[in-house]
């Protein structure tokens, strides 16, 4: 340990990390052991290079921007539904069809104490969020007398809670053996300064990878071997936050494979020019998002001939790919976004000091960074009030109140 403390030291002086160590001495034997381990597999040279990346901001100028081709829902003829409809369901039948939802991210915006799956939107019925979703699952079992596996990815934060949430509701009613686990990576917060953030216990404060984080962490936790071997073929991805999402869909799936598209994914058009959701595009002939966070004012109010917005596909994090894809992309390494966060930490004197303000860069993948990868790809444009009910704010806006109340039209709840 004596040798490992050694170098870990001269790799934290060579990139001006020491107070990582700032608590070292007061950690158990186990807790010493586990950092040094992480300083030790740290890339500090690649956590520098983020750092640099917080003080440009994406250029999307040398770029060649176009709208994407998409397919409506509503304009499709009862001969197209029913003929894509008939493809998806034969494939759904066959067990080709997965599910993983991604519910590794922190929340800060709901700011619900526990995983955001486990918040009560305030339905009569007090369902979850986590049995909300789970409906999707238990609705397709009856239909098609399968059971589809459902893999939810979590973070090192919120795994331990969000399994706990799982067991103690058996499940939602859904059988066990068919939900799986993973975790996701993650890598250090750093301050304004480059520093790496210290949590309350002394340790190096790690959030998680991003959502682009999903494809490795699939091949790393055996997600995609065990894919195979159960024979799937098409796997649905989407985020924990939209209690609208349609988990299995044999529209969407017929007409992907009837395309022979290794990448779908659904859209609604953009509400208004500051919505805050990425939108599709083509990006130098490659489809592509621009998330909001990235895009230009001109670009997010740019209209089109007709008046319609420019790039008015929004993205609602409902992608479906091929497996083929994923085993393919998941050894790749997606770019980094930087986000800035409130993330509270403990400052040189031991003092935990909570964040009031964003303080703190947090670097993540973007799922959709995986669409420059293929030469083209399925955007299936849906209803909104069909299939998109955001939980992201606590209040306002695409919050709990908002989705609460899409839900209950779309169930005609009174
Ligand atoms: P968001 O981009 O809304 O992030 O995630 P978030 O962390 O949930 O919320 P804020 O921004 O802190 O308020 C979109 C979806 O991607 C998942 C989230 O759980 C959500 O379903 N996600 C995000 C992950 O699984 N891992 C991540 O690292 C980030």
């Amino acid at each position: 340990m004596e040798e490992k403390l050694s170098i870990a030291k001269e790799m934290l002086a060579k990139y001006g990390q020491e107070h990582v160590l700032n608590f070292y001495q007061e950690l158990s034997k186990e807790e010493q052991n586990k950092m040094l381990d992480e300083i030790l597999t740290m890339d500090f040279k690649q956590l520098e290079t983020l750092y640099q990346s917080t003080k440009t901001k994406p250029n999307f100028e040398n770029s060649k921007i176009e709208p994407i081709p998409y397919v409506a829902k509503a304009d499709l003829t009862n001969e197209e539904m029913e003929k894509y409809a008939k493809i998806g369901k034969e494939a759904i039948k066959q067990g080709k069809l997965a599910v993983v939802t991604m519910a590794g991210g922190q929340g800060t915006r709901l700011g619900h104490s526990g995983p955001k799956g486990t918040y009560d939107i305030g339905l009569a019925s007090h369902k979850s969020i986590f049995e909300i979703l789970c409906d999707n699952l238990k609705q397709a079992k009856e239909k098609y007398h399968v059971d589809i596996p459902w893999y939810l990815m979590t973070s090192d934060e919120n795994n331990a809670d969000t399994i706990a949430f799982f067991e103690k509701n058996q499940y939602f009613g859904y059988p066990k053996s068919a939900v799986q686990f993973f975790i996701q990576g993650k890598l250090p917060m750093i301050d304004t300064n480059g520093k790496i953030l210290l949590d309350e216990n002394g340790m190096m404060k790690q959030a998680a990878d991003g959502h682009g984080g999903v494809f490795e962490a699939m091949r790393r936790n055996g997600v995609l071997y065990n894919m195979k071997e159960k024979g799937i073929e098409w796997i649905f991805i989407s985020g924990v936050d939209n209690i609208l999402a349609k988990f299995v869909d044999p529209v969407f799936l017929g007409l992907q494979i009837e395309k022979n598209m290794q990448t779908a994914s659904k859209s609604v058009v953009k509400a208004y020019a500051e919505e805050k959701v990425g939108v599709f595009c083509k990006r130098d002939g490659k489809p592509s998002v621009i998330e909001y966070s990235e895009i230009s004012k001109e670009l997010a109010e740019a209209r089109d001939e007709k008046g319609r917005f420019l790039l008015g596909d929004a993205n609602i994090v409902n992608h479906q790919f091929h497996i083929n894809l994923l085993e393919k992309i998941s050894v790749e390494k997606l770019p980094y976004h930087v986000a800035f966060k409130k993330a509270n930490y403990k400052n040189e004197k031991g003092e935990m000091i909570e964040a009031t303000e964003p303080n703190a860069y947090k670097f993540e993948a973007f799922l959709f960074d995986i669409f420059s990868y293929v030469p083209d790809m399925l955007v299936f444009r849906v209803k909104r009030e069909e299939e998109f009910a955001p939980v992201k704010n606590a209040t306002g806006k695409d919050s709990p109140e908002t989705a609460k109340e899409l839900y209950e039209n779309f169930h005609h709840i009174q």
